[in-house]
Order: structure tokens, then C-alpha cells, then sequence
């Protein structure tokens, strides 16, 4: 777990893309602290930068202007210091190694591997995700939820403080996004994880995060952040069903509508 007290700090932050001379802006003003250890889920139109965003913070790319920290240095030496791992909507599985061996490849985001992963720390993991038995599977043999496994398993060997999630659950049926949601808060609270996850899905949103961040387009920026601790018990449960948890899901629905 990480000593900074913040995991990610922007103030007046701007994203976008250079093309050549020219930038486009895509995401303006952003004033954000998320403090470590915290769930903060992403809702936003399409298009409007939640993956832009994330790729700033990870370092995959340098933001147009203002500030921004990660565990309160540059992005980049979190990056290299592989204390952010990135989970992708379509797991990023090389199909001609197995569970075992992509899960032992070094991850999407990073730089060098700072020492070689443990078989009893990569058997831990891999017994966490529920992928026992699956190891010597290839990824075309494993279901769309199994492959979400593997890809998370793979960004947690590296085990960064920050796991920056984008849609990881978007493709799959609802009972199996379901599952992967109770599994992920039960990592969460194991590992003291901070985790940025965007979703499309409100309700999954809702049921994930202590705060949601929703992000407008036209301009790009922050709409709206909703603290849900108050709806939620101290370990961040709560019951889908909840008249409570229900209003903010319609609550959160309506600002969505006006954020396009
Ligand atoms: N590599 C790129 N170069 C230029 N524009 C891009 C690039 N990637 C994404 N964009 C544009 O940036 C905007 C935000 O994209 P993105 O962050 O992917 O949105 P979201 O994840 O919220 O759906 C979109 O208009 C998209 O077309
Ligand atoms: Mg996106």
C-alpha cells in the first residue's frame, strides 16, 4: 500500500490530443483529489474523455496543460514504478500464451519488472480471480467473464496501488458483470486498492463507488461529483434494491441526460 495520502491529484487540468500543431481539448478545468484507497467510478456520454482521462493518469499520455500528480510525483514515475495497472474494456489477452503465462507477462502499463513475480504470489492471484483450474487454458477457450478475470489478475501481479479500470465489465451479460462487481469491492477492500473505474452503466456506478465523478461534454468537463458514503455502509456494501441507493441511480440518470 502507498504512503501518499493522495492517490491522484489535477488541478486545472487539460486533456486532449496534439496533432502535430494543433491540440484539441477534450477535457477542461479538471479540479480532482482522490484520496488513496478510494473507489471513484466514471460515468460519462461517449466521447466526452473518460478514457482520455485515464490514459493521462496512467501516462500513456502527457495532458495539454495544468497539473496533475500521482501518489504525489509525475505520472510517469508511477508509471515506471509500475504503481498504476490499467484493466481495458477488451481484455488485452495475448491468444497464444495461456491463463498462467499471460498473467505473468508484464502489464500493459509499466516499465521494467521490478522483481520476478513469486509462483506462491502469482497462485494467490490467481486463486483470488477464481481462475484455479483455467491456467493452462488459452484465451480463446475461456468465456468473456473468465477473460475479464485474467486481464484484472494480470494488472493486480504487479500489484499497483492505483488500478485504473476502463469499462472492464462492458461486454459481459448482467449476472456475470454482477458477480465481477461483488468480486472486485471484495478486492478492494482486501488490498486497499485505490480503483478509477468507468462504466456506462449507472447502476454499476452507483454500486461501486464511495464518489461518482460525471464528466460533460461540450465543454469537457467535471459535471458533477456525488459522495455515496452516506447511502452506503463503512465497508462500501449496499443492497441494489435500496430505496436510497435507487433515487441516487435516477438521480444520477438525469444528470447524465444533461451531460451530452
Ligand atoms: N488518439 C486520438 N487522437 C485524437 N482524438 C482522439 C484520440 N482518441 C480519442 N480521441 C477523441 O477524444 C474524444 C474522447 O475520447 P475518449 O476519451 O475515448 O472518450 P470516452 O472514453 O469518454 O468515450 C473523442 O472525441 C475521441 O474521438
Ligand atoms: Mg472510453
Amino acid at each position: 500500500m502507498s504512503s501518499h495520502a493522495t492517490a491522484v491529484d489535477a488541478r486545472g487540468l487539460q486533456v486532449g490530443y496534439r496533432n502535430g500543431r494543433d491540440a484539441v481539448t477534450i477535457l477542461s478545468d479538471v479540479d480532482l483529489t482522490v484520496p488513496t484507497g478510494e473507489f471513484l467510478t466514471i460515468l460519462g456520454p461517449s466521447g466526452c474523455g473518460k478514457s482520455t482521462l485515464l490514459r493521462v493518469i496512467a501516462n500513456l499520455l502527457d495532458p495539454l496543460g495544468g497539473q496533475i500528480s500521482v501518489l504525489g510525483g509525475a505520472p510517469e514515475v508511477a508509471r515506471r514504478s509500475r504503481k498504476t495497472g490499467f484493466v481495458f474494456q477488451d481484455a488485452t489477452l495475448l491468444p497464444w500464451r495461456s491463463v498462467l503465462q499471460n498473467i505473468r507477462l508484464p502489464a500493459v502499463v509499466g516499465g521494467h519488472q521490478a522483481q520476478p513475480l513469486s509462483d506462491s504470489r502469482v497462485a494467490e492471484i490467481i486463486d483470488l480471480l477464481g481462475l484455479s483450474g483455467l491456467e493452462d487454458r488459452y484465451p480463446s477457450q475461456l468465456s468473456g467473464g473468465q477473460r475479464q478475470r485474467v486481464a484484472i489478475a494480470r494488472a493486480l501481479v504487479d500489484e499497483p496501488d492505483i488500478l485504473l479500470m476502463d469499462e472492464p465489465f462492458g461486454a459481459l451479460d448482467e449476472i456475470t458483470r454482477d458477480r465481477l462487481n461483488d468480486e472486485l469491492l471484495s478486492i478492494w477492500r482486501d488490498t486497499g486498492k485505490t480503483i478509477l473505474f468507468v462504466t456506462h452503466s449507472i447502476e454499476e456506478a452507483v454500486y461501486l463507488g464511495q464518489r461518482i465523478m460525471v464528466l460533460g461534454a461540450n465543454p469537457g468537463r467535471i459535471l458533477n461529483l456525488q459522495d455515496l458514503r452516506a447511502i452506503k455502509t463503512e465497508t462500501n456494501a449496499c443492497k441494489r434494491e435500496d430505496p436510497a441507493i435507487v433515487a441516487e441511480i435516477a438521480a444520477q440518470r438525469e444528470l447524465l441526460a444533461r451531460a451530452s
